[in-house]
């Protein structure tokens, strides 16, 4: 396991998320919670029925999917968390996690969750077939489900809409055109921008914490205008890498994992490295995801979900609104909201 230095910023294990969500539940006393605690039981021995009987894997994996999001919607925050390690130690885990996916999100082999590789299961790319190729009749049916369900199309809508957003900005800006991209994993918004390909851009800036990331982008941007830095969301807060400004800013895949007072703090530097008319986005997974329970026990992966109006919230308590056009939004599917802040001037 590569050795990486986590800056802190980022709540990038599902225990940091957990703390942040709230005081940990030993036994809850609440009967309704224990009505749902048996309904739990039962879901999951129905599951690993199904496994068992094995004729259809793919529909056994959508149905424990949409029960985990039901069961996780009818009790508290605190409560779920502690449906948590439960669900993660029956034995239909032993089918779930012959997905390459599943198991690469639960294992964390980087030592946090929410990797660029993990990511790569998401985009279909070809990093993660040898792992696909080799995984169990059984893992297959079951990353088939994993990579269709709905977080994972609206991650790479995201991919795909941040290829526009760095088309549209070259359009824009010609030549001198200038991004900046936090947290940017292994950059494969990239591998389809026309203006990256054309030699449109003057600088893309791409900064990640993770070292194997940066090494990645490293070998497959050489001699274009990505400039991968190995750098982090504390090092950006402190003004470490001196960076200058920008007509385009983002972050992807990062304010999951941000408390709020960062999330604000980093928002109101990031206006900072803008340019004139320069826009700022950043995006998150949704409040209600239909596969946040899936996630958050087979894959051990808990994000902070957020709600339009917690978007406004962090907007509204980083900028001036006199000063910007800010607008909330999500994506097709609803999975992922989006914050985008321009400057007036
Ligand atoms: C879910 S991935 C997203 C990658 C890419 N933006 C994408 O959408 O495919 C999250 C990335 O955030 C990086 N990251 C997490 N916390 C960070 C921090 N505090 N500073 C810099 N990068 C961070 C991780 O190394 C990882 O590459």
């Amino acid at each position: 396991m590569s050795q990486i230095v986590l800056d802190g910023m980022s709540l990038i294990t599902p225990e940091a998320v957990a703390r942040e969500l709230g005081p940990q539940v030993i036994a809850d006393p609440n009967p309704a919670a224990e009505t749902v605690r048996a309904q739990l039981a039962l879901v999951l021995q129905l599951a690993e029925q199904r496994f068992l009987a094995g004729d259809n894997v793919m529909a056994a994996t959508s149905r424990i999917n949409e029960d985990l999001h039901g069961i996780r919607s009818r009790v508290s925050p605190q409560v779920w968390k502690s449906f948590i390690p439960f669900v993660q130690n029956h034995a239909v885990a032993d089918f779930l996690l012959q997905d390459p996916f599943v198991r690469w999100s639960f294992e964390k082999p980087r030592g946090y969750s929410g990797d660029a590789q993990l990511l790569d299961f998401i985009y279909r790319h070809p990093s993660a077939e040898g792992a696909i190729a080799a995984a169990s009749p059984v893992g297959q049916q079951v990353y088939k489900v994993s990579s269709a369900a709905q977080s994972s199309a609206a991650v790479r809508e995201r991919r795909d809409l941040l290829t526009t957003y760095v088309d549209e900005v070259a359009a824009t800006h010609g030549k001198d055109a200038e991004i900046l991209t936090i947290a940017a994993g292994h950059l494969r918004e990239a591998n389809r921008s026309i203006a990256l390909q054309s030699g449109d851009l003057a600088r893309w800036v791409a900064l990640d914490q993770d070292p194997l990331s940066v090494g990645s982008m490293v070998r497959d941007f050489a001699e274009t205008a990505v400039t991968p830095i190995d750098g982090s969301v504390s090092g950006l807060l402190t003004d470490t890498y001196q960076l200058g400004q920008f007509d385009f800013v983002y972050a992807a895949g990062l304010y999951d994992y941000l408390p709020r007072k960062v999330a604000v703090r980093l928002t109101k530097k990031c206006m900072q490295m803008l340019k004139p008319k320069g826009m700022f986005l950043f995006a998150n997974f949704a409040a209600g995801i239909p596969d946040d329970g899936f996630m958050e026990t087979f894959m051990n992966w808990s994000l902070l979900l957020r709600t339009e109006a917690e978007m406004w919230d962090i907007v509204n308590a980083s900028v001036d609104r006199n000063t910007v056009d800010a607008q909330v939004y999500y994506g097709d599917n609803r999975n992922i909201v989006y914050a985008t802040i321009r400057k007036n001037g």
